[in-house]
């Protein structure tokens, strides 16, 4: 099969699901019968995956890749770009390794982004027809429900058609996205496409079932990549640094007045607060601001580095500073503070962007770090 034919490439992000791949593939070779299709499989697994996968490819009468990636970067969406990278056909279906999406509908989603010249289409649990019956327990549905509801309600226009943007379930256009503009992190990449790309979506329901075997890699850690993913598509990088560095100046007022409270010298008290915020600012900033950065910076030793280097010089001439306010005006310290960390803070924004997060030539970029197997099949 040469590369101009492929229609539709199926795109399965796996991590530890070595007991699901034969079904799966089996059930998309009967769900796509007639259809020129490819399985490309994106596995960042430390278990067997990657031998039944070979194994399904060496049967197939479908082309299947394997992706092994030995660095997960962006974890699930960081696999899914992968993928979506490496398809050739004009249709990329995305959908999980675990059969609680049904193959049966990719020739359904295909068809209907041909039929009404759409560049998505969302498999919706929330559609007439569609049901989360797989999701396990009460908790869940209220998460996945709060999820959906504040998902939509701060996009209102981007997922004006779409009304599961939680569902790793969907087909794209290929050539609708400029994949260069994600920034994948977390388990939401479809939320992540139509929130960075004005797109045209269409919708088909599906029944989410019950995983075939094996257990999900959601977890609470997931939760809070998601709030992070969803503050930087709604209000971008300097809104999260600007809302940690507002963090960061409560928590070092706080400390500077509860100290001075129980009577420690206004300096020292300073000191101490001051800190306690560099350190944790730099934690905050690594976690949720600069995330999508750090793998193509420099070491976290040299980013620590410049970052508290930066921000204890800063620290120390705006004590200084201070101290020449205090005692040469009638300014209150508090007051004083605030203004100067006010000041501060753009400094600190220009310099963490343009030095600390800089991207490091001598790095080796990120996709370099993955294996691509040829495909496995006889038919390619
Ligand atoms: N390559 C790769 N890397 N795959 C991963 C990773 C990773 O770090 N983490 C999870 N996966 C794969 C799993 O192997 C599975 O095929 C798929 O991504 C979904 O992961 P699950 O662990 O089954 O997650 P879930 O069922 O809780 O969540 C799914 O359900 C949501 C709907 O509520 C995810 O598919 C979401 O995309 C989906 O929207
Ligand atoms: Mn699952």
């Amino acid at each position: 099969m040469t590369t101009q034919q492929i229609e539709v490439s199926i795109v399965v992000p796996t991590y530890n699901e070595a007991d699901n791949v034969a079904e799966l593939v089996a059930r998309i070779e009967a769900a796509v019968e007639g259809l020129a299709a490819e399985i490309i499989v994106v596995d960042d697994s430390s278990d067997e995956t990657p031998a039944a996968v070979r194994r399904e490819a060496a049967r197939s009468p479908l082309p299947i890749r394997l992706i092994h990636r030995d660095v997960a970067t962006g974890g699930l969406s960081g696999a899914v770009v992968a993928g979506l990278e490496a398809s050739r056909g004009r249709w990329s279906v995305v959908m999980d390794g675990d059969l609680q999406h049904p193959p049966e509908l990719i020739p359904v989603l295909v068809a209907s982004g041909e039929s009404e010249n759409a560049d998505v289409v969302v498999a919706s649990r929330h559609i007439a027809g569609g049901a989360d019956a797989g999701l396990s327990g009460a908790l869940r549905h209220l998460v996945s429900t709060g999820a959906t509801v504040l998902t939509r309600a701060m996009f209102p226009i981007k997922l004006r058609d779409c009304t599961d943007p939680m569902t790793g379930f969907f087909a794209v256009r290929r050539s609708s996205v400029d994949l260069s503009t994600l920034r994948p992190h977390g388990f939401k990449i479809l939320l992540e496409i139509l929130a960075r790309t004005p797109l045209t979506v269409v919708e088909e329901p599906f029944v989410f079932a019950e995983r075939h075997a094996g257990e999900s890699k959601a977890d609470l850690r997931q939760g809070f990549t998601f709030l992070a993913q969803i503050a930087a598509l709604r209000f971008g990088r300097l809104s999260g640094f600007a809302a940690i560095g507002a963090v960061g100046a409560v928590a070092n007022l706080g400390i500077m007045a509860a100290l001075q409270a129980f009577g420690v010298w206004y300096l020292a008290a300073a000191i101490v607060a001051a800190v306690v915020t560099i350190l944790g600012n730099f934690v905050l900033l690594e976690r949720f601001v600069f995330h999508d950065l750090r793998d193509g910076a420099h070491s976290v030793w040299k980013r620590f580095a410049q970052s508290v280097a930066f921000n204890g010089t800063e620290t120390a001439v705006r004590t200084g500073v201070l101290f020449l306010i205090v005692e040469s005006t009638s300014v209150p310290g508090i007051l004083a503070q605030a203004l100067l960390i006010a000041v501060g803070f753009v400094i600190r924004f220009v310099y963490h962007s343009r030095v600390v997060y800089k991207p490091d030539r001598t790095t080796s970029p990120a996709p370099s770090a993955s294996r691509v197997d040829g495909t496995l099949t006889a038919t390619d």
